[in-house]
């Protein structure tokens, strides 16, 4: 069981997945190389909750309970003291991954559970820089945390079958649902979303399709709750661009070779809602 976590990375990421686990009943310390960026976590964390005891949806007792579960530190020693599980949320690099998994191993003991919430990386990879692979696994939240319910569950060639069911009885405790992914490129969702969005903009580029049409289409026509070209705007096109190199860089499938569209769009820094925009125009 899961009692106390180190969060590394306070990040969008991180934060959120320090948040449910606080919200859950479980400790939570969380590291980043900044005082500043792990105190901007905390805040994040703390408007969050803040907003639920405005609008009544937890006690004050609930709040300061949740609130005082989380602290934060820029000491490894201190982020790793008594923890049962680490998730790294920090940049999408595999050698800084590698570098934080292989500080871990050396501080942690070998039974505490050592994560990755890599959207693309291999975990056997990031495990190869432990000496004890068999406890590294992946478990990928989506964002925004608090609110999307799935968390992936990856596999590393070496990680025990104890392993993967302490990391799925993890995810149940903070209210996601599990589902078991083996170690490949994209695991599974975003090896859909992945194909949904790029069908998107060679349909624009192709002059086969509006952006407003495309969107109306699957709202309309298959119940999806947001059209693939909005959530693009709202991602961001360069995060959708890097997404479709990455993978098809790693899987070598044509399937995922980026539309044209991407690097127009991102040379011309239409980026999104971010940029004002994107695929659709935005008001400032
Ligand atoms: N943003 C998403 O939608 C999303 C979704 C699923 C998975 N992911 C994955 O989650 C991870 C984090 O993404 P994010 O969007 O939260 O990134 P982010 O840029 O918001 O946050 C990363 C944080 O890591 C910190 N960091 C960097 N090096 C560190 C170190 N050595 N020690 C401690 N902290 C360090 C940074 O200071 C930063 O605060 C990435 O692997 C990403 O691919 C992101």
């Amino acid at each position: 069981m899961i009692r106390k976590l180190c969060v590394i990375g306070a990040g969008t990421m991180g934060a959120g997945i320090a948040q449910v686990a606080a919200e859950n009943g479980i400790n939570v310390v969380i590291r980043d190389v900044e005082t500043a960026f792990v105190e901007r976590g905390i805040g994040t964390i703390r408007n969050f909750i803040g907003k639920k005891l405005e609008k009544g949806k937890i006690s004050q007792d609930v709040h300061d309970q949740i609130v005082g579960r989380v602290r934060g530190t820029t000491s490894p020693e201190e982020g790793f003291a008594g923890v049962d599980m680490v998730v790294e949320a920090v940049f999408e690099s595999l050698e800084l991954k590698q570098k934080i998994f292989a500080e871990a191993d050396r501080l942690c003991k070998p039974s505490v559970i050592l994560s990755s919430n890599t959207s693309t990386m291999s975990i056997t990879k990031i495990a190869s820089a432990t000496s004890h692979p068999e406890r590294v696994i992946g478990t990928h939240f989506f964002s925004p945390v608090p609110v999307m319910r799935l968390v992936e569950v990856i596999r590393g060639e070496k990680t025990t079958e104890a392993v993967v069911s302490s990391a799925v009885e993890f995810c149940k405790t903070i209210g996601k649902t599990a589902i078991l992914c083996k170690d490949v490129p994209g695991f599974i969702v975003n090896r859909f979303l992945c194909l949904l969005y790029n069908e998107a903009a060679n349909q624009i580029h192709q002059g086969m399709a509006t952006a407003q049409d495309i969107d109306l289409g699957l709202k309309l026509g298959s119940n999806h709750p947001m059209g693939p070209v909005e959530i693009m705007d709202l991602a961001g096109v360069d995060v959708v661009y890097n997404a479709l190199k990455a993978l098809h860089e790693m899987t070598g499938e044509e399937r995922y070779r980026p539309s044209p569209l991407f690097a127009e769009m991102v040379r011309e820094n239409r980026l999104g809602r971010k940029t004002g925009r994107g695929f659709y125009t935005y008001e400032a």
